[in-house]
């Protein structure tokens, strides 16, 4: 049985393999909407969600399945007391495959240890966010044709944004890929990540806190929003949370074929003035995360 946890999860090929069914699904609709008929998809966001949680029940829907869940961790027994892995152990029994969503950092390792079906990570606090990588991944495929020769700014809170951790860990895969890394001092990027990720893989990385000094550079802008649940103090939050606000001014000098993208939702970080502009791609990669999660869970469920 296979989880994913973690997008290192996947290898290469098997991410190639997920990006192709994705484009087909995306191309012949009809052929996949009876897929999954008599399988359930369970999803236990223990945390917050629009997208990921509303893709991965449409996502099966699409492919003809049913879906369970809970939205929110007080309306579930976790606010008796119930440990996750019994929580998971139970609900194994009620579905075929678990999407989880939850604020502690290796969560659904504990539970895929426990689960009888397949455990997708949907986010564990400020760690992973791995679906959210196979959405961006779907969406640079799509937008630049390639994920070689690329320069990436990720631009925020890398310190707490998991979809960067996430994101990072898939692309050091690729040759030629460089990063630029936008943040204020405090909400660096972890250096566990350097060490153990950009490092060991001889990734050239740039460390600024000033978003227009490589703008000119760039052919994907990753955006992310100032992780406010995860301070401690508010007033640290309220201090950085409009630390980058991107508008037409600070794109001047980019790329003709920039690609902005952000995993949503947008707080202030991005104004609303570059939403038609094309380069701006975050509803579309929005658009793509069903896709890719159909992809997904046919592969979980090996019904592909
Ligand atoms: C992200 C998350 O939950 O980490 N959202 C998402 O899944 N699209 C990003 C965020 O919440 O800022």
């Amino acid at each position: 049985m296979k989880h994913l946890i973690d997008i290192k999860d996947l290898s290469v090929e098997e991410i190639d393999e997920l990006i192709e069914v994705a484009k087909d699904i995306i191309k012949n609709p009809d052929k996949y909407s009876k897929k999954c008929e008599g399988k359930i998809l369970a999803t236990l966001f223990f945390e917050p969600s629009t997208r990921t949680r509303l893709s991965f029940e449409s996502a099966m829907l699409r492919l003809g399945g049913n879906v369970l869940g809970f939205s929110e961790a007080n309306s579930s027994s976790t606010a008796k007391g119930e440990s996750v892995s019994d929580t998971i152990r139970v609900v194994g029994e009620y579905s075929d495959i678990i999407v989880m969503r939850h604020p502690k950092e290796g969560a659904p390792v504990v539970a895929a240890e426990k689960s009888i079906v397949p455990i997708i990570n949907a986010g564990d606090g400020g760690h992973n966010h791995p679906t959210q990588t196979l959405t961006d991944l779907l969406t640079i495929k799509c937008e630049k044709g390639r994920f070689d020769n690329l320069t990436i700014g990720l631009c925020g809170d890398l310190k707490f944004g998991r979809t960067v951790h996430s994101l990072i860990s898939a692309m050091v895969r690729y040759p030629k890929v460089k990063f630029i890394l936008i943040s204020p001092e405090e909400l660096k990027i972890p250096s566990y990540i350097k060490k153990e990720v950009l490092d060991k893989n001889k990734i050239e990385y740039i460390e600024t806190q000033n978003i227009e000094e490589y703008m000119n550079k760039l052919d994907i802008l990753y955006m992310t929003r100032v992780q406010k649940e995860r301070f401690f103090n508010e007033a640290d939050y309220i201090r950085l949370k409009d630390s980058y606000i991107l508008d037409e001014e600070k794109i001047i000098n980019s790329k003709k074929d920039l690609c902005i993208m952000h995993p949503l939702p947008r707080v202030n970080e991005i104004s609303v003035k570059i939403d038609n502009n094309p380069k701006a791609c975050y509803f579309k990669q929005a658009k793509y995360g069903k896709f890719i999660r159909m992809a997904l869970i046919l592969k979980l469920l090996e019904e592909c």
